[in-house]
C-alpha cells in the first residue's frame, strides 16, 4: 500500500482520531483529512520501513540513486544531513572545500558541526556580484595541497549557472574527496536528457528540492545517496537527518512526495522535455531581440536587466503590472522560473511583455564586480558563537564578521562569519542594501 492510498483509507474510515494534529482531520484549511502523524501504518519518516519507505524507494529507483531520504524541511534539511553524515563517515572535523555561492543552509552545517571551509574564490571578476560557481581547474587547485575531506557543489545556481560536475567529480575522485552536490534547483534535470542530473555525473550525495522545480508542496526535497557512495553512508543517513530534523514531518508534504513519484512513472518527464523546448523558444525570442538571458538552465530564464538599461527589481515591478510574479529581482537580474504547469498563457505574457519593452543604454554598475577574497581570522563557528554587536555596515571596516551577512543574491554571503570586513565588502554590503551587520 502506497502512504497516500493510506492516508485515503484513513481519512474514509470514520476512526476517532485520539492523536495529533489537534484539527482531527475537520476540514478547516482545507487539505486536514489527509494530514496525518506517525500513528500505526503510517510509518515514521527517520525510522521508515513501511509506505515511507517504499515511497523514498520507488524515489530512489527513479533517480538511480542507491538510498533516497525523502525530507519534508526542504533542502535545507538534507544539506545539513549530508554533511552530517559525511562527518560521522569521517568521525572527525571536516575539511570541505566550497566556492561561496553556497546556500545558507551550507553554512548552519559548518558552524553546527564545527567544519573548516577552505573558499574556492573565482579567479577573475565575474559579471555579476556574487556570483562564484568553480571549474574542475580552481577545485583540482583547492584540492592538491590535501587535507580536503569533501567538496561541496551549488549546481545549478540560483542563477542558472551550471557547474561541471563531472569534471569536478574526475578531481574529487582523483584525490580522494567526496563530492556533495546541492541540487536544490535542479531534480528535474534526471528527466530531461541523459547525464545531466549530479548522480549520473559522480556527486556521492545530491540534495535536491523537489518543490522547486517539481509539482511538490513547498518542503519536499531528497537525499539522494549515489550507487557508488561509500558503503556505510546508507546507515548513516536517517540518523543525520535526526540530527536536524523535525520529529512532526508533514504528512501532506510526503503525500505530494508520493504522488509525484507516480507522475514521474507517467507522462510528467514528457511534460518536463515540452516545458524546457517551450521555455527554449522564449530565450530564442529574448535573444532575437537582444535581451541577455544569462541562465543556463532549461526551465530558468535570467534577465540581465542592467544591459537593456533597468534595474532588476524596475522590471519585475513592470512585469507585476502586466500580470507576472517573477522568482527573484536584484539591481541587475529578475530570474524567471517556469515548469509544465505554466499555462502556454504564461509564456505568451512574457514573450509579449519583452517585445514591447523599450531597449535602453546599459546602466552602469555602481561597483566593480571584483571577487572578494576576505581575510579569515577563525572558523564559521568560532565567529557564529562568539558575543558579537550589530553596528552600520558604514563602520564596519577591519571588524571580524560574526555571521555571514546574507541577501546578496538570495542566502549567497559577501562576507562569511570569521573574516575581517574590508572597503570593498562593504560596496558589496551596501549595494545588497545590508546597512547593518554583527561584528565580533
Ligand atoms: C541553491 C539553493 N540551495 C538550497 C536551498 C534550500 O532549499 P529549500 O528551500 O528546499 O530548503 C535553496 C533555496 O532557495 C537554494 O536556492
Amino acid at each position: 500500500m502506497s502512504l497516500n492510498k493510506f492516508a485515503e483509507d484513513y481519512a474514509a474510515s470514520g476512526i476517532s482520531r485520539l492523536h495529533m494534529p489537534g484539527h482531527k482531520g475537520c476540514k478547516i484549511h482545507g487539505l486536514e483529512p489527509l494530514d496525518l502523524t506517525e500513528i500505526k501504518g503510517a510509518d515514521s519518516l527517520f525510522e521508515s520501513e513501511g509506505v515511507i519507505a517504499q515511497g523514498e524507494r520507488r524515489t530512489a529507483e527513479i533517480f538511480g540513486a542507491r538510498t533516497t531520504c525523502w525530507s519534508a524541511e526542504g533542502s535545507s534539511l538534507c544539506i545539513k544531513a549530508a554533511l552530517g553524515l559525511a562527518a560521522r563517515h569521517f568521525g572527525r572535523r571536516m575539511t570541505v572545500a566550497a566556492p561561496r555561492n553556497c546556500h545558507r543552509a551550507f553554512i548552519s552545517a559548518c558552524v553546527l558541526l564545527d567544519i573548516d571551509v577552505k573558499w574556492i574564490f573565482p579567479e577573475s571578476g565575474s559579471a555579476r556580484l556574487c556570483e562564484c560557481g568553480a571549474a574542475p581547474e580552481a577545485v583540482e587547485k583547492a584540492l592538491a595541497g590535501g587535507g580536503v575531506d569533501a567538496v561541496y557543489i551549488t549546481s545549478p545556481d540560483y542563477l542558472g549557472g551550471i557547474s561541471d560536475i563531472g569534471g569536478i567529480s574526475r578531481v574529487c575522485k582523483k584525490h580522494g574527496a567526496l563530492l556533495i552536490c546541492d541540487n536544490a534547483h535542479g531534480a528535474y534535470l534526471k528527466f530531461v536528457g541523459e547525464g545531466m542530473h549530479p548522480l549520473d555525473l559522480g556527486a556521492d550525495i545530491v540534495c535536491e528540492s523537489a518543490h522547486k522545480t517539481l509539482p511538490v508542496y513547498t518542503g519536499g526535497a531528497y537525499l539522494h545517496i549515489a550507487k557508488n557512495a561509500p558503503a556505510d553512508f546508507d546507515e548513516l543517513a536517517k540518523p543525520a537527518m535526526v540530527l536536524f530534523g523535525s520529529t512532526s514531518p508533514s504528512y501532506l508534504i510526503m503525500g505530494s512526495l508520493d504522488r509525484c513519484t507516480d507522475l514521474l512513472e507517467g507522462d510528467l518527464p514528457e511534460m518536463l522535455r515540452a516545458c524546457c523546448e517551450r521555455t527554449a523558444r522564449t530565450k530564442k525570442l529574448l535573444a532575437e531581440r537582444g535581451i541577455s538571458d544569462i541562465s543556463r538552465e532549461a526551465m530558468k530564464i535570467t534577465i540581465d536587466a542592467v544591459k537593456i538599461g533597468y534595474t532588476g527589481v524596475q522590471l519585475a515591478e513592470m512585469m507585476r503590472r502586466s500580470k507576472m510574479e517573477c522568482e527573484y529581482a536584484d539591481a541587475e537580474v529578475v530570474v524567471l522560473m517556469l515548469s509544465p504547469y505554466n499555462p502556454e498563457r504564461d509564456f505568451e505574457r512574457i514573450e509579449r511583455f519583452f517585445s514591447g519593452l523599450e531597449l535602453r543604454e546599459p546602466l552602469a554598475i555602481p561597483c566593480p564586480p571584483e571577487p572578494l577574497r576576505p581575510e579569515k581570522v577563525m572558523s564559521l563557528r568560532q565567529a557564529e558563537l562568539s558575543r558579537a554587536e550589530r553596528i552600520d555596515v558604514e563602520k564596519a571596516e577591519g571588524r571580524v564578521c560574526a555571521r555571514s551577512a546574507m541577501s546578496c543574491q538570495p542566502s549567497v554571503a559577501a562576507v562569511m562569519g570569521g573574516e575581517k570586513i574590508s572597503a570593498e565588502a562593504i560596496k558589496i554590503l551596501k549595494r545588497y542594501s545590508i546597512l547593518q551587520i554583527d561584528v565580533l
